[in-house]
């Protein structure tokens, strides 16, 4: 079993959602975080409500630019990392046909190429090392497709095939990979979801509200990156049946999700 205690963590979209969980309970397990998201007065203000927390720093990034997040990591001299949790994304709301092309680019590059970027970088210290740990936040959305999320999904798609070929490449040299699945989660995720346009949806929906707490999902991250799991559904109910019927019963899944109304 892997320890937290004593690891430097670097944890995109710490502020807010299963982000700001996960770095609540990994500094209370007593890990020492690097907080990264774009909005830097709540990463601030988390920074201090923790333990230790001079132990802990902040790092405001805007993912939706990797290259440009690179450059301000290198500047920051982060040092060595033990475990990357990519776990900042943003999702989507809207139909096929009313969604501009730079709406796909903007969900690709914050959920995918981010993603790269962040690993590429501290994959080299990892495999010098021989020992490492990434951790990225994929969805249910990234083994099923369902209405309005066809951008999201894509890119969460692509996240879970890189993730599977980083760890057939380096798995064997220390560095683990750990893909998470979460389903619906109580968290602002819908209300910052895009749409067609790019504009924030700005409201919650039904399905988020009713799921999992945030502190849940973490709890379930934190064992997982404890337990070296490859992959890891956190879910309940229809989010948790999902992945198994596109597995097991793929037409049943399929009638479900056609028929299935959206708000
Ligand atoms: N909630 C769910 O039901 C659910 C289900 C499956 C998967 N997930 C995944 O779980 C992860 C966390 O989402 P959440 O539910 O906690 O949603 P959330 O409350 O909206 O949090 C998203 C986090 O990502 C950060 N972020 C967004 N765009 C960014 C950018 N351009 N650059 C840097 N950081 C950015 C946000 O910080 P700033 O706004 O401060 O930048 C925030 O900290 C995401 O990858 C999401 O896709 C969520």
């Amino acid at each position: 079993m892997t320890a937290i205690a004593g690891k430097r963590i670097w944890l995109t979209g710490a502020s807010s959602g299963i982000g700001l969980s996960l770095a609540e309970q990994l500094a209370a397990a007593g890990a020492e975080l690097i907080l990264s998201a774009r909005r830097e007065s709540l990463l601030n203000d988390l920074q201090q409500r923790l333990p230790h927390s001079e132990r802990h720093r902040v790092l405001a990034l805007d993912l939706s630019d990797p290259e440009q997040a690179l450059v301000t990591a290198q500047a920051a001299q982060l040092g060595q990392i033990d475990i990357l949790i990519n776990n900042a994304g943003v999702s989507q709301r809207s139909w096929v046909i009313d969604t501009e092309l730079a709406v796909y680019r903007q969900l690709m590059e914050v959920d995918y190429l981010a993603v790269v970027a962040l690993t590429k970088w501290v994959l080299p210290e990892m495999l010098a090392r021989g020992e490492g740990h990434i951790v990225t936040v994929s969805s249910v959305a990234g083994k099923v497709g369902t209405k309005l999320r066809s951008g999201y999904a894509g890119a969460k798609y692509a996240v879970l095939g890189f993730m599977d070929c980083l760890r057939a490449e380096v798995s064997q040299q220390g560095v683990v990979c750990s893909s998470i699945l979460p389903g619906f989660i109580n968290t602002q995720v819908a209300h910052n979801a895009l749409t067609g346009d790019g504009s924030q949806r700005g409201r919650a929906d039904g399905d988020n509200a009713s799921g999992m707490s945030a502190d849940a999902c973490a709890k379930q991250i934190i064992a997982a990156i404890q337990h070296n799991r490859d992959e890891v559904v956190i879910a309940k109910g229809m989010s948790k049946l999902a992945p198994l019927l596109q597995r097991f019963m793929p037409g049943t899944l399929r009638r479900i999700m056609a028929k299935r109304a959206v708000d």
